[in-house]
């Protein structure tokens, strides 16, 4: 423990034993939280993510697991299809992933946002002590800070968004988006995954707001507030991931994809089962490479985890069944009765389990068509062999591709793009996929989750 201020994170997801969802498919937010809450003291307060009335009596359930304090609400069956399945998921998570043909705008569940919001700032600011800071996260809080100010809390207040933030001229479809912008301006210290994200905010606060802001020191003055807004890209729990290796776990799963892909090589995704991740695009990439190589059918072994997320909102209904399609599609035309070219499985896999697939797999496809960062890419990278390592293929529209520019980066809507990376990593030589590793593992080390806590923290804390 250190004698740091106590830490109030506060986030929709919270990674709680008991919350929905098979282990590995709860995202990045979930895992990077709970090891940046690990380290110190800190109480993490948000969703169960189980529907009860207790949603409306206001129950609050404490536990502390593995030295984090977590404090958990339910939510009513309105409250969730509105806020979080309406206005958060089908409204929010596409706009700001450039989806504009998949985003509703709904006055109802507009309204069941803020609402929840309201209720998020009632009952946690009961539990903020006068000396906490507080750390809010995601596109599903973003006016929490202002609710929790009306509310009479003084303190350093932060927020993070995990996701990308839209070109100005996307954004300013959403209905009543400078009063979403206003209640982002109540935080005092606002952080992006990347530049690129930073800047979009800044061009939308100077243009639509007329906000005066100081690029060198990130200020953003609006109606006589300060909110420093800047850019801290989030890195994987090394010290956690890349242990575990050591272990049984890993080893066996390791072995285990291993020995069933024999002499083809394994290459594989591991994503929520989102349309953002571009894996309907993926399989297009590798159907692509197949047409083009036929003699290469039986050299690879595709791979794709894909937990079901969202399976309530449409979109993500769809993209499941095209999903199917797909799949179904290329192994009914390559499989052979011994042989089946992709994988797909519906399920989360541990830790360790998924270090041992990503170490066994000569090829790591990550191509989000818009990623705030991801950090499958960074772990895949993470669990190589330095003396044998695989490659990884990157969309140049992810957030981690600023920082890994020695993946092979592609445009994740070409197959053509797609097909030709994944020849180029089969046959790469292994001084290359050596040079590319070791010009990857640094910043995959250093800038790790607690860094990235760190920078954070000591700019809320200076604000
Ligand atoms: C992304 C979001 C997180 C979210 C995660 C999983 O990483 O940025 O806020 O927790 O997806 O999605 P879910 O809807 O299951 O929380």
């Amino acid at each position: 423990m250190t004698s740091d201020p106590r830490l109030v994170v506060i986030s929709n997801r919270v990674a709680v034993p008991k919350a929905r969802g098979a282990a590995g498919a709860q995202g990045g937010l979930a895992g990077a939280l709970h090891a940046a809450l690990k380290s110190r003291e800190g109480l993490w307060f948000g969703w169960s993510g189980e529907e009860s009335e207790s949603g409306r009596t206001g129950h609050i359930d404490t536990q502390t697991n593995d030295g984090v304090t977590t404090a958990t609400i339910d939510l009513s069956q309105r409250d969730i299809d509105e806020y979080y399945n309406g206005y958060a998921n089908a409204t929010l998570w596409p706009l700001f992933h450039d989806r504009l043909d998949l985003a509703e705008y709904e006055r109802e569940t507009a309204k069941g946002y803020e609402r929840v919001n309201e209720r998020f700032a009632e009952l946690s600011a009961p539990l903020i002590g006068p000396d906490d800071v507080v750390w809010v996260h995601d596109y599903h809080l973003i006016p929490l800070g202002e609710r929790l100010r009306a509310r009479g809390v003084q303190n350093r207040i932060g927020f993070f968004l995990h996701i990308p933030w839209p070109p100005t001229r996307l954004f300013v479809s959403l209905p009543y988006h400078e009063r979403l912008v206003r209640t982002l301006l109540n935080y005092d210290v606002v952080g992006f995954q990347t530049k690129e994200w930073l800047d979009s905010f800044l061009h939308y606060c100077e243009h639509e707001l007329g906000a005066e802001i100081d690029r060198n020191s990130g200020k953003v003055s609006f109606e006589g507030r300060t909110t420093i807004a800047r850019a801290y890209p989030i890195g994987i729990d090394w010290d956690h991931f890349s242990r575990l290796g050591e272990t049984g776990e890993a080893r066996q799963a390791q072995q285990r994809l291993m020995s069933s892909t024999r002499r083809r090589a394994a290459m594989i995704g591991v994503d929520r089962l989102d349309y953002s991740k571009g894996i309907p695009e993926r399989i297009d990439g590798i159907g692509r490479f197949f047409d083009r190589n036929p003699e290469r059918v039986s050299d690879l072994v595709f791979v794709q985890i894909a937990p079901p997320s969202r399976e309530d909102v449409e979109s993500y209904q769809k993209i499941r069944a095209e999903l199917e399609q797909k799949c179904g599609q290329i192994n009914g035309a390559r499989s052979e009765v011994d042989m089946v070219p992709i994988r797909y499985v519906n399920r989360g896999y541990s830790h360790a389990e998924l270090f041992g697939f990503f170490r066994a797999a000569k090829i790591g496809l990550v191509t989000p068509l818009r990623d705030g960062m991801n950090l499958v890419a960074k772990e895949y990278v993470a669990a190589q062999d330095p003396e044998d390592p695989g490659v990884l293929v990157l969309s140049r529209f992810a957030g981690a591709a600023a920082q890994l520019k020695d993946a092979v980066l592609v445009n994740p809507h070409s197959p053509d793009d797609i097909a030709h990376a994944i020849r180029m990593a089969l046959d790469m030589p292994l001084e290359e996929r050596k040079r590319r590793y070791q010009a990857m593992i640094g910043t995959v080390r250093d800038d790790n989750v607690q860094e990235w806590t760190a920078n954070f923290l000591r700019d809320l804390g200076t604000a």
